[in-house]
């Protein structure tokens, strides 16, 4: 139903531009200048890769960085975050491409998990990831500052042992 592929900076640079746009990004992905200043260093192994139909129109977009549990390479998991255009979402998208990512993260890196956070009121991202296999861990209370409020995020997390890699 959707692939993932390398981003190609020229190629893709209008689309990286809408995701920008407040309309798109969404409330909860869309952070305006009470949210403070941006976080401005290099997260560890961040990533990015473009979400595209079979046709080849790219439809989104998702991105990763290692969160540290310890410090050996194994602990590190894998945060992941991801935005789909508005005339592509509710198709089951935003679920197939989150699933293959942590999949393809898997089985490809030494990692056992990977995360993702969202808004406990994104009643959309919590469905997809649910429907991906993610499973719900808990609430990270007042972790986000968006738009001038501190909000609750809720964890989620698919393992190695989820996937039987
Ligand atoms: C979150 C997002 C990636 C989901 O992508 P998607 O392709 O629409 O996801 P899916 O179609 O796989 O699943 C969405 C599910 O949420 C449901 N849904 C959507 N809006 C909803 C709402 N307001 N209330 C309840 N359920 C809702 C859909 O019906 C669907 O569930 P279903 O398949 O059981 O019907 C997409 O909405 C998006 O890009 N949002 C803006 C950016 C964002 O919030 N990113 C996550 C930040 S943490």
């Amino acid at each position: 139903m959707v692939r993932l592929r390398p981003v190609d900076a020229q190629r893709d640079a209008e689309l990286f531009e809408r995701l920008l746009e407040p309309d798109v990004a969404g409330p909860f992905n869309h952070f305006d200048s009470t949210s403070g200043a941006p976080l401005r260093v290099a997260l560890p192994g961040a990533g990015r890769v473009v979400i595209e139909l079979e046709d080849g129109t790219a439809i989104g977009d998702l991105t990763w960085f290692g969160n540290p549990y310890g410090p050996t390479r194994p602990s590190l998991a894998w945060r992941i975050g991801i935005t789909i255009l508005p005339e592509h979402r509710g198709r089951g998208h935003g679920a197939a491409a989150q699933r293959m990512l942590a999949e393809r993260l898997i089985a490809t890196t030494p990692s056992n998990r990977v995360e993702a956070d969202t808004s406990v009121d994104n009643i959309a991202e919590q469905r997809a990831l649910e429907k991906a296999g993610f499973v719900r861990e808990g609430v990270l209370r007042g972790a986000q500052m968006r738009n001038g409020i501190w909000g609750d995020q809720i964890l989620y997390a698919i393992t190695a042992a989820d996937l039987g890699i």
